[in-house]
């Protein structure tokens, strides 16, 4: 049954719909306005940007899609050139966002990879660092899988390794790379999920490895932020993306909402990105922005 409000309005619920993993933004319905902010009565209005990022150099891993995509933008409208990482199955999307960055007076770099390698992960660092001079400001760790399963004897061995080699391995390598290119003012922010907090029983897996970034969060934070080095993290709450009708069945769909009464757009997350990286945010490390909806959370 589909909404008769606008994805931007209390009372929104998105169209039960599913995609093959890992889910196109271009087959999304309705499509997201990742350069768009919700306004209090119900429409968006473009984000306003005011150079936070001026000059700075970006990797963003899963920036192909989603709240990846909607990171490169508003990066991009503050300043920033971008470096974005996705699968190969994701190029359509990963070029309709190099467009969109470049339509918005920055670099768009793409780098196809599969991150749960991690010689892919070098590679990709190798790569950025030559793109951009030696110079990395920001680590958006971002790409991440998930599959539902109701039950721990239905959740297979090989699916909660898979899952570890996703969500969390490469965030581990990606910073091990980067740091040494990193100078004092440089940020990582992780994406996490408020299901490390609520602790999801249908995504256990998934959320396992959240509550890992949220602690690498933590400790990576401790490890550097006497070298004036942040690490971050933002724990969303449902977010309207390609990876829900990709990994989502119809009943979670129907349920796919917040206290606010509709799921976050990826932009209303991506502020989170473009805060944490920016000067605004330089007393705060270690950290969990929940971006969540009204979720009220501990930690
Ligand atoms: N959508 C939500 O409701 C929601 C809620 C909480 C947290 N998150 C988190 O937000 C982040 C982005 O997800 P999204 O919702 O924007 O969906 P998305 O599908 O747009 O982005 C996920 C991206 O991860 C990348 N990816 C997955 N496996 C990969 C692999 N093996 N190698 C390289 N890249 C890989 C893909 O490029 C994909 O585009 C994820 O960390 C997700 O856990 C999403």
């Amino acid at each position: 049954m589909s909404s008769d409000k606008g994805q931007f309005q209390q009372g929104y619920q998105p169209e039960v719909q599913h995609q093959p993993l890992p889910g196109l933004e271009k087959n999304l319905s309705p499509a997201p306005q990742p350069d768009h902010l919700p306004t209090p009565d119900g429409k968006a209005e473009l984000y306003k940007a005011a150079g936070k990022l001026e000059g700075k150099k970006a990797i963003i891993t899963g920036g192909d899609s989603g709240i990846g995509r909607s990171t490169a933008i508003l990066y991009a409208m503050e300043g920033a050139d971008v470096f974005i990482a996705y699968l190969k199955e994701e190029q359509e999307d990963a070029d309709e966002t190099k467009r969109l960055v470049e339509a918005k007076g920055r670099k768009c770099y793409l780098h196809t990879t599969d991150l749960r390698d991690r010689a892919n992960c070098k590679k990709l660092v190798d790569e950025a660092v030559e793109k951009f001079g030696g110079q990395i400001d920001i680590l958006v760790n971002n790409a991440a899988s998930q599959m539902m399963v109701n039950d721990i004897k239905d959740l297979t061995e090989d699916q909660w390794i898979d899952t570890f080699n996703t969500n969390i391995h490469p965030y581990f390598y990606l910073a091990k790379y980067v740091l040494p290119h990193m100078k004092p003012g440089a940020s990582i922010i992780n994406n996490a999920s408020i299901n490390a907090y609520i602790g999801r029983p249908d995504l256990l897996d998934y959320t396992s490895t959240k509550g890992a970034i949220v602690s690498f969060t933590r400790g990576l934070s401790n490890m550097f932020v006497s070298k004036g080095i942040r690490v971050n993290a933002v724990a969303p709450g449902p977010v309207w993306t390609p990876l829900i009708p990709a990994t989502m069945t119809d009943d979670a769909i129907k349920q796919f909402t917040s206290p606010m009464g509709r799921p976050s757009q990826p932009s209303e997350i991506a502020t989170c990105f473009v805060f944490l990286a920016s000067p605004d945010s330089s007393s705060i490390s270690g950290q969990t922005i929940h971006a969540n909806g009204g979720v009220v959370v501990n930690g």
